[in-house]
């Protein structure tokens, strides 16, 4: 099976057992405490599920610039995104201490995880600058994961973390929730060797479903791990909980039985487009799994990316910073002449008019008039569950 990133094992940083958990406890709650962003609290759960493999902790500046400008830790490992806890609470603990981090997202001051605190660092505007532009592209706050950024303050937390559970997602995302763990293990006993994973953070329409299944093809995969994001999205995406029933429902219709395994992590979208595809690849293979689809706009927002740049980056990085491969799709649309989904470079006799495409923006507008999407659109069983969320919302 293929190894996690930088290390044999996977190095989850969740609590092993009850005992722990109810030790830690009572010591955190001794401790002094500190409400984190959402953001930080999202890195919690991903470093607690192993799928941040092998980070112990939260990155300081060294580790955040040098990820910034150069995708690689100070040690010279691989990682492409910043893994903060930046706030702009004051701070009344010192270096060497250990912290209580308590949940945003919970009511109550729930204990999310513990952390030493190695540094505490002040970040300047410029410096703060610097790292969105690398990292999203742009410091054009219209932009939602760089207006997230900004707003998480300029005082940088760095040092290993302990956490003591998963926040929301256990809770409400029992049944699609799961840990980089578990995914591995389901993938080891079911003996899949190749293994595609669909990245989502929307429902699955038929180019989504086509894509799963031309992948799975072409790649001779044993199955395909579709992996949906859990966490906060921008206003306007679909809610985890109506997407989670949408492509439940589209898998038992349309895919053999065995051959999907529906799933999802706890993180929030950072919208960091190629960034962000790379990160995907460090913990799809942290997963245990082969390959990863990266498509059209893939973790893009409105215009800041091309629409392949996600795909370019992974020719510009290392041969060796990652295991995983990369299913470069092309953009894939419903043919009208053919009567099927296809890949457009496929089909290189068609013109713009041959292809049924919807905007997001406009199938949203179809939903929220009580339209029903076309057929060669999305599945009509898809998309009756998301019209009832239109018209119940
Ligand atoms: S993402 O932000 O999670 O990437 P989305 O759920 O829309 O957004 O896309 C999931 C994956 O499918 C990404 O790899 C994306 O590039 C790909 N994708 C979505 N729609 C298409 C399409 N029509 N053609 C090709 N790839 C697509």
């Amino acid at each position: 099976m293929i190894k996690p990133h930088g290390s044999q094992e996977l190095m989850p940083r969740i609590v092993n057992t009850d005992e722990e958990k109810e030790s830690l406890l009572k010591l955190a709650s001794e401790m002094k405490k500190i409400k984190v962003t959402s953001a930080a609290a999202a890195n919690l759960v991903m470093l607690g599920a192993g799928y941040f493999t092998p980070l112990d902790g939260f990155m300081n500046k060294d580790d955040l610039v040098s990820v910034a400008d150069d995708m690689k830790l100070k040690n010279g490992m691989f990682w492409p995104t910043p893994v903060v806890n930046l706030t702009n609470q004051k701070v009344d603990f010192k270096e060497g201490e250990e912290i209580a981090l308590v949940d945003p997202n919970l009511d109550g001051d729930n204990i999310l995880a513990i952390q030493k605190i190695d540094k505490i660092e002040k970040l300047d505007s410029k410096e703060i600058d610097n790292i969105i532009e690398k990292v999203y592209g742009t410091k054009d706050s219209s932009h939602p994961g760089v207006q997230t950024f900004y707003e998480q303050g300029d005082t940088l937390l760095s040092g290993s973390v302990r956490v003591l559970n998963f926040s929301y997602f256990e809770i409400d995302f029992k049944d699609t929730f799961r840990t980089a763990m578990q995914i591995r293990s389901s993938i080891e006993s079911k003996g899949w060797k190749n293994v595609v994973a669909f990245q989502t953070r929307n429902p699955m329409h038929r180019a989504h479903e086509e894509l799963c299944r031309m992948a799975g093809e072409r790649v001779n995969a044993d199955g395909i791990l579709i992996h949906m994001l859990l966490g906060k999205l921008k206003p306007g995406d679909i809610p985890a909980d109506v997407r989670d029933s949408a492509i439940r429902t589209m898998v038992k219709h349309y895919f053999p039985k065995n051959y999907v395994m529906i799933t999802g992590y706890g993180f929030d979208m950072l919208y960091a487009g190629p960034r962000e595809a790379l990160l995907h690849a460090v913990f799809r293979q942290n997963c245990g799994c082969s390959h990863l689809i990266v498509g059209r706009d893939h973790a893009g927002v409105g215009d800041f990316y091309g629409a392949f740049d996600a795909q370019e980056i992974f020719d510009q990085i290392p041969k060796d910073a990652l295991l995983i491969n990369i299913f470069k799709a092309d953009h894939t649309a419903y043919s009208k002449k053919l009567n099927k989904v296809v890949m457009m470079n496929d089909v290189t006799d068609h013109a713009k008019e041959d292809f049924v495409i919807l905007s997001g923006t406009k199938v949203r507008e179809m939903l929220s008039k009580g339209e029903t999407l076309p057929k060669e659109f999305a599945r009509p069983e898809v998309a009756e569950v998301l019209m009832k969320h239109y018209m119940e919302g």
